[in-house]
This record gives structure tokens, C-alpha cells and sequence, in this order.
């Protein structure tokens, strides 16, 4: 259902996020990643935007209510949430295989503690989401990488190398970045398809992390698992509102897992710990995400991909020697600035000290990213246009 009241959206106002405590935009955390705190806070993925008017409502409401006791779980939810995966990404799945997480970074601990034993590899392909590594460590698996190729500009899988660690017997998982952060790509049902083949015919599952899954500028996102059967049947995958709708707040993460075997392993571990349990607040909020806030998602697209079209334009023009690496997805970009000539910790500091950025430095993503850096673009245009003219003064100033 559409809400009249979305027709036509304010992105461009600024709202100060300080007031309520927002990380990316707090002073002392700024200033204990960065060393100061009068910096473009464009590092943390969230968006400076508020939310849908159905979503406000929807809390609104609620809180209205005043009691806030134990709820059973919502049925509507669940079919919310596979009507519009069917709608708007062809992918038909039954309610009653999704599971509810906290987050999705719960859901990916719990996946690779579920279908891997200690010591045994995860693959990731860097550079990507830096959790993917924290995760892979902190329980007690090897990180094993199988690098993102970058060709004439588009980064690519590498088929040839993933056939080879997948090959390894004590290689058990790969963790899918699909769209990809930071790299912007939205891979295609042809490389999901080889993906997914090489990893059947190796025995390695599949975590598939979609998170990014409704912001593509043009052509959609295939989600892995309605590739084919095979692909379904080899992986889980990790769904959620929180970039979409920016909620990540307030939302809950999803699994959907379509082998029986697997699904019940992993709803046993949320049983066990009793990560089952939903918050009154979370169910509205997804409910008028997933029922009310399609026109609002149309809408922040537009605009973001406007800010996509407004920073390549900004760079070509007046910045050339920095290159966009033009995303196909997500509100995070990917910039290039090897011709810059400066060296990991060189880049991080140019960022901060002269151009005035908290963003993400490549290496961050694994050592394949040194000489990029990530920036979220998900805030009004003319506080990112305010930024690219610090970044401007400051790539002419060094020489
Ligand atoms: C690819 C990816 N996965 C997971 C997360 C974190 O999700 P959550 O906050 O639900 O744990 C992020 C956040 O930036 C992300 O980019």
C-alpha cells in the first residue's frame, strides 16, 4: 500500500543527528577513529535521512500505546516480508523459513559457528565489509581471501582462484557480499550462478549477506537463492530493512535458509540462547517498512543515485585525478585515489587532515583496498558537495 502522504520526500534538509546520540556523527568517537571531530562524518553506513512517514507513524503509535509487555510474534510479518521479496526481487520463498536475528552481524556469527568447526576457512573477497574478517577471527576460523580482480574499472570475482580454494576440504563456507560493499557491485544472475556452482560442486556452503539488496541504480539485485535450486538449497541468506529503510536502530535481521537440516541447526542455536525473542518497536517499524514505505524507498534512490550522478560529474570535472568506481548499488561509494601517489597511512591522514573526510581508508577492507577509500553518500547534496570542495582545495594543495 502506498502512503499519499510520500509524494514527494525532503532529502536535502539537514537534521542534526548529535541531538540523539548518533555514531557517526558523535564527536568523541569521531575524534577517537580520527584524532578530531570537525570532519564529514560520511564513514558509518547509515543515512541522514529520516525515515518513511508510515515508519514514524508506526512508532508513534506504539509508543502511544504505553505498554510495552512481552507480544507474540506478528504472522503478518514474515508474509510482509516474502510478498515484497517476491515483488521487487522475484524471489519466492515461504514465510515459515525465515528466521529473526538481532542483526545481521548476529546472523553471520551464528551461521559460521553453526556450519564450520574451529580452524577451518571462510572465504571473503576482499576488499570487502571489514565484520566479514572480525567474524571469521573472533570465531576461531581462518580467513581465507579469494581477491576481487579490478578490470578496466569493474571489479570482478575471480573464478579461477575461488576454484581452487574452494577445492581445499577444510575451506567450509564463503560469506557472499551481494551487493557488494564497498566495491558497489551488484553481481549478476551469470556470476552468481558460477559462484554457486563452483561452491556446490566443493562442498562449501554459502553465507549470503544481502543486506544492501534494495538500493541498485538500474538493473536489480538477484538475490543468490533464486538463482536455481542448487544455489537455494547451499545457502543462507541474510536479509534486512536497516539499509534500506534506515532502521538500524531499530530493526531486526532475517535468515532465510532453505534446507531443512540447516534451518532447524540454526533455529535450535537461537533457541538455545534465547536470540528469539522480538521487541515491540522493531516488529512495527518492519511491518510499515515492508507494507507502507515502497514510494519512500523509490524516492531515496532517485536522490541517492543523484548524489552518484553529482559526485562522478564533481570529479571528472574538477578533480580528475580521483575516479569514482561508479557503483551499481549501494548508498557507500568506492573512490580511486592511487593517482594521488600516497601510501595507505598517507591516504588515511590526506583524508582527514586536509580534505576534512571521515571515511573509510581502503586498507580498512583488507590490504587489496589500500590507495581507496569509502564514502557514504546517503546525506543531503550540499553537504556532500560541501566536502568534495574541501577535497578539491586539498588535492590541488598537494602540487
Ligand atoms: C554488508 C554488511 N553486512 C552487515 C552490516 C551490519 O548489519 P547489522 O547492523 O544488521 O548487523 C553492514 C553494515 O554496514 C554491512 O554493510
Amino acid at each position: 500500500m502506498i502512503d499519499p502522504h510520500e509524494e514527494s520526500i525532503d532529502f536535502d534538509t539537514e537534521i542534526d543527528r548529535t541531538v540523539v546520540g548518533a555514531l557517526k556523527h558523535d564527536p568523541e568517537v569521531m575524534a577517537s577513529v580520527f584524532g578530531r571531530s570537525d570532519l564529514w562524518a560520511s564513514w558509518v553506513a547509515d543515512m541522514d535521512f529520516k525515515a518513511s512517514r508510515p515508519i514514524e507513524e508506526a512508532l508513534v503509535r506504539r509508543a502511544a500505546h504505553g505498554i510495552f509487555g512481552y507480544e507474540s510474534d506478528n504472522p503478518q510479518l514474515p508474509t510482509a516480508v516474502a510478498n515484497w521479496y517476491a515483488k521487487r526481487h522475484a524471489w519466492q520463498f515461504d514465510p515459515g523459513h525465515l528466521l529473526f536475528s538481532p542483526r545481521t552481524l548476529t546472523s553471520l556469527a551464528v551461521l559460521v559457528d553453526r556450519f564450520s568447526e574451529k580452524g577451518e576457512g571462510v572465504i571473503v573477497q576482499p576488499p570487502v565489509f571489514y565484520d566479514f574478517k572480525l567474524i571469521v577471527n573472533a570465531n576461531g576460523r581462518r580467513l581465507v581471501k579469494n581477491p576481487l580482480k579490478l578490470e578496466q574499472g569493474v571489479y570482478r570475482m575471480d573464478f579461477d582462484h575461488l576454484e581452487r580454494v574452494a577445492a581445499a576440504p577444510e575451506n567450509r563456507l564463503l560469506i557472499l557480499c551481494n551487493p557488494h560493499n564497498p566495491v558497489g557491485r551488484v553481481w549478476s544472475k551469470r556470476e552468481l550462478q558460477r559462484l554457486s556452482e563452483i561452491c556446490a560442486a566443493n562442498g562449501v556452503y554459502v553465507i549470503a549477506d544481502e543486506i544492501h539488496g534494495d538500493i541498485t541504480y538500474g538493473q536489480g539485485y538477484a538475490p543468490l537463492a533464486s538463482i536455481s535450486t542448487e544455489a537455494s538449497r547451499n545457502c543462507a541468506t541474510c536479509m534486512s530493512p536497516v539499509k534500506s529503510f534506515n532502521l538500524a536502530g531499530v530493526a531486526n535481521s532475517m535468515i532465510v535458509i532453505e534446507g531443512e537440516e540447516r534451518r532447524s541447526q540454526c533455529r535450535e542455536w537461537f533457541s538455545r540462547f534465547e536470540i528469539n525473542k522480538n521487541n515491540v518497536f522493531t516488529t512495527a517499524a518492519m511491518l510499515a517498512a515492508y507494507t507502507k514505505s515502497e514510494t519512500w524507498l523509490d524516492q531515496v534512490i532517485g536522490y541517492l543515485k543523484g548524489n552518484v550522478d553529482t559526485l562522478c560529474d564533481f570529479l571528472q570535472q574538477r578533480i580528475p585525478s580521483v575516479r569514482l568506481v561508479e557503483p551499481e548499488g549501494t548508498f557507500l561509494v568506492w573512490l580511486d585515489f592511487r593517482a594521488l601517489g600516497l601510501d595507505a597511512k598517507q591516504l588515511a591522514s590526506f583524508l582527514v587532515q586536509e580534505a576534512g573526510i571521515a571515511g573509510n581508508p581502503g586498507h580498512w577492507f583488507g590490504r587489496e583496498g589500500a590507495g581507496f577509500a569509502r564514502i557514504n553518500i546517503a546525506c543531503p547534496r550540499k553537504v556532500m558537495l560541501t566536502a568534495l570542495e574541501r577535497l578539491e582545495k586539498a588535492v590541488a594543495g598537494l602540487g
